[in-house]
C-alpha cells in the first residue's frame, strides 16, 4: 500500500470535490439550461492537450510528486470546468469525469507501483487516516454526480 499514491489521491478527488461543490452551486442559479454534452466532448480534449503538453516538461520521475505538477493541473481543473460551463454542463459531470480518469491513468497509473521515496513501515493508524477522507470524498462525488443528474433530469 503506497501512502504517498493515497494521498496524492486524496488531493485530486478533494479538489474535484470543492470544485464541484462551487460549480453546482453557481449552477443552481442558472437552471433551465441544457448541457450541449456534444460540445464538452469536442472541447475537454483541449484542455487534455495542454496539460499533457506541460507535464511533458516535468520530468517523468517526478510525476508523482504533487507539489511539481499541482499548477498545472490547478489550470487543467480549471479548463474542464471552463468547457462544461461553455456547453452549459454542470461540473463535474460523468462525460467530463471519465476524461479527467483517462488524463489521470495516463500519467498517475505508475504512482502505485513505482519507488516512492518512503521509510518508514505503512503505519496501520495512518492508512485509516488517509482512507475515511477518501472514502467520504467519493461518497460526496457520488451524491453530486447523483444530484446533479437529478438536476438534469428535473430541468
Ligand atoms: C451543440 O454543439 C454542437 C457542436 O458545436 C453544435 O453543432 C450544436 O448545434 C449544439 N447543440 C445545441 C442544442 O446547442
Ligand atoms: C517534490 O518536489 C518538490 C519541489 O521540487 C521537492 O521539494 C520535494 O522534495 C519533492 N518530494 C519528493 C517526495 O520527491
Ligand atoms: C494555463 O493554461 C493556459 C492555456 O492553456 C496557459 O496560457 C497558461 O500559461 C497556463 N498556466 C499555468 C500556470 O500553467
Ligand atoms: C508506466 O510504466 C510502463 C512500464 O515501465 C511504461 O511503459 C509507461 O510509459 C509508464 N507510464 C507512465 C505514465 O509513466
Amino acid at each position: 500500500m503506497e501512502i504517498h499514491a493515497l494521498w496524492l489521491v486524496q488531493h485530486l478527488l478533494f479538489a474535484l470535490w470543492v470544485n464541484g461543490l462551487l460549480t453546482i452551486g453557481l449552477a443552481g442559479a442558472q437552471q433551465g439550461v441544457i448541457c450541449n454534452e456534444s460540445l464538452m466532448l469536442q472541447n475537454l480534449p483541449l484542455c487534455g492537450k495542454s496539460f499533457q503538453e506541460m507535464m511533458h516538461k516535468v520530468d517523468s520521475s517526478k510525476w508523482c510528486n504533487l507539489t511539481e505538477f499541482i499548477l498545472y493541473y490547478n489550470n487543467f481543473t480549471l479548463c474542464t470546468e471552463d468547457k462544461a460551463a461553455t456547453a452549459k454542463c454542470f461540473w463535474p459531470n460523468p462525460i467530463a469525469e471519465g476524461f479527467i480518469t483517462g488524463i489521470h491513468k495516463q500519467f498517475f497509473s505508475n504512482c502505485t507501483s513505482k519507488k516512492v521515496h518512503w521509510e518508514d513501515p505503512p503505519d496501520k493508524i495512518l492508512i485509516t487516516l488517509i482512507f475515511i477522507p477518501v472514502l467520504l470524498t467519493i461518497a460526496m462525488i457520488g451524491l453530486v454526480v447523483w444530484c446533479s443528474k437529478r438536476n438534469d433530469i428535473l430541468v
